[in-house]
């Protein structure tokens, strides 16, 4: 597996607080320094879009369309204009709200493994993975206070989410990828600084 170097993803089910942090470490960014971007899968981009339409079940496409349309927007996240590798190639600083990892655990329940496996294989690993660590039913308390639930935030599907986390990450582990659990259950603040240990010296 290659590794792409500089490139630090959070992983975790819905309602785990990863977008909740990328916020956070928005604020916490010093100006002047490194040159640091955050950015999420789905993109804000064209297919980005049409799978947020799905996700907010606007739009009803099959879950194989869905894999590949993740893909798509992987491959646009990367290599396109201004793209993820080549920032991270030039030095810079990249971390993705999702990655990878999200489409082999969710389209892995969705469409079994090998389609999400044969769609992602020839992306790069992240060095850094960031897991965040929560109990789906505390996850879906969190997610049950916003108003619209989108496809894939439901209680059942949330606990093969966690179990295939679990399953996955040892794989990136062994690939040398630094895998880093966080307990998610902690207040946001608590995890903010831990995440802030990790990303704040590279800065
Ligand atoms: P999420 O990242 O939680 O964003 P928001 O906070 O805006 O809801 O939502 C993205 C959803 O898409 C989430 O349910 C995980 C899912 N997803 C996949 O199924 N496959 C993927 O490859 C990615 C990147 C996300």
């Amino acid at each position: 597996m290659e590794i792409l170097p500089n490139f630090i993803v959070f992983e975790g089910g819905d309602g785990t607080g990863t977008s909740t942090q990328l916020n956070l470490l928005r604020e916490k960014i010093p100006a002047p320094g490194r040159r640091v971007f955050l950015t999420c899968e789905p993109t804000g981009g064209p297919l980005g879009r049409i799978i947020r339409s799905v996700l907010g079940r606007e739009l009803e496409l099959t879950r194989e369309t869905l894999a590949f349309l993740f893909a798509a927007d992987r491959q646009e996240h990367l290599y396109g204009q201004g793209g993820v590798a080549a920032l991270c190639r030039e030095g810079a600083i990249v971390v993705s709200d999702r990655y990878v990892p999200s489409s082999l655990v969710y389209q892995g329940i969705d469409c079994g493994d090998e389609l999400p496996r044969r769609l992602n294989e020839g992306f790069p690993a992240p060095q850094i993975l960031f897991y965040f660590e929560l109990d789906p039913l505390a996850a879906m308390e969190r997610i049950g206070k916003r108003e619209k639930k989108e496809l894939f935030e439901y209680r059942e599907f949330q606990e093969k989410v966690r179990q295939r986390y679990l399953d996955i990450l040892p794989l990136y582990r062994d690939a040398g990828v630094e895998v880093i659990s966080v307990n998610a259950a902690r207040p946001v603040e608590k995890v903010a600084g831990d995440i802030w240990k990790v990303i704040g010296p590279l800065l």
